[in-house]
C-alpha cells in the first residue's frame, strides 16, 4: 500500500498533467484562431498526451491501493504570444514539470518506495523528450522568422503529427 504523503504527491501531479493537458488544448484552440491548423494540430496532440499522463498516474496510483482525489483545474489563458512565444512558453511550462516529476523521485526515495522510485522512470525519459521537442520547434521558428513561406512550411510539418483518436482525425 502507498503511504499518505506518495499518495497525495501523486494526486497533485495528476492534476499538473491535467493542467498541462488544459494549457496545450487552450493553446491548440488559439493557434486555429490563428488559421495555423497544424500548430492547432500538434497542440491538440500535446493536449491527448497530457491526459495519458494524467492516466498513467491515475492507474498506478489505484494499483497501488491509492485513492484518486481529483482536484480543481484552473482557467488557462486564451491569448498566447505568436507560434514562437507559444513554443517559448511550453518550454517554461515543462522544465517546470520536469522540476516536479524530480521532486516526486527525491520523495519515493524518502518514503523507501522503490515502486513509485522505478515507475517514475518512465516520466524522467518522457521529460527529457517533451523539452527536446519544444526547444527543436523553437530553433525552427527562428530559423524561419522574417520569411511567411518558412512558417506556412511549419505550419504542414506539425500537421502530420498524429492524433490519438478517430474521431478527432475525422474532424479533420
Ligand atoms: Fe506530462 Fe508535458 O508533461
Amino acid at each position: 500500500m502507498i503511504s499518505p504523503t506518495m499518495q497525495d504527491a501523486i494526486n497533485a501531479q495528476i492534476n499538473a498533467e491535467m493542467v498541462s493537458a488544459y494549457l496545450y488544448l487552450a493553446m491548440s484552440a488559439y493557434f486555429e484562431d490563428q488559421n495555423l491548423p497544424g500548430f492547432a494540430r500538434w497542440m491538440k496532440a500535446q493536449f491527448q498526451e497530457e491526459m495519458s499522463h494524467a492516466d498513467k498516474l491515475y492507474e498506478y496510483l489505484q494499483e497501488r491501493g491509492g485513492r484518486v482525489l481529483l482536484q480543481a483545474i484552473a482557467a488557462p489563458p486564451a491569448e498566447f504570444d505568436g507560434p514562437l512565444g507559444t513554443f517559448q512558453a511550453t518550454l517554461e511550462h515543462e522544465r517546470k514539470v520536469t522540476g516536479l516529476i524530480l521532486n516526486l523521485v527525491k520523495l519515493a526515495r524518502k518514503e523507501n518506495d522503490t515502486a513509485t522510485e522505478i515507475f517514475l522512470q518512465w516520466f524522467v525519459t518522457e521529460q527529457v523528450e517533451e523539452e527536446k521537442n519544444a526547444e527543436d520547434i523553437i530553433q525552427q521558428l527562428k530559423m524561419v522568422s522574417g520569411a511567411p513561406g518558412g512558417l506556412f512550411m511549419l505550419n504542414r510539418q506539425l500537421g502530420l503529427r498524429p492524433l490519438a483518436t478517430s474521431a478527432a482525425a475525422e474532424a479533420d
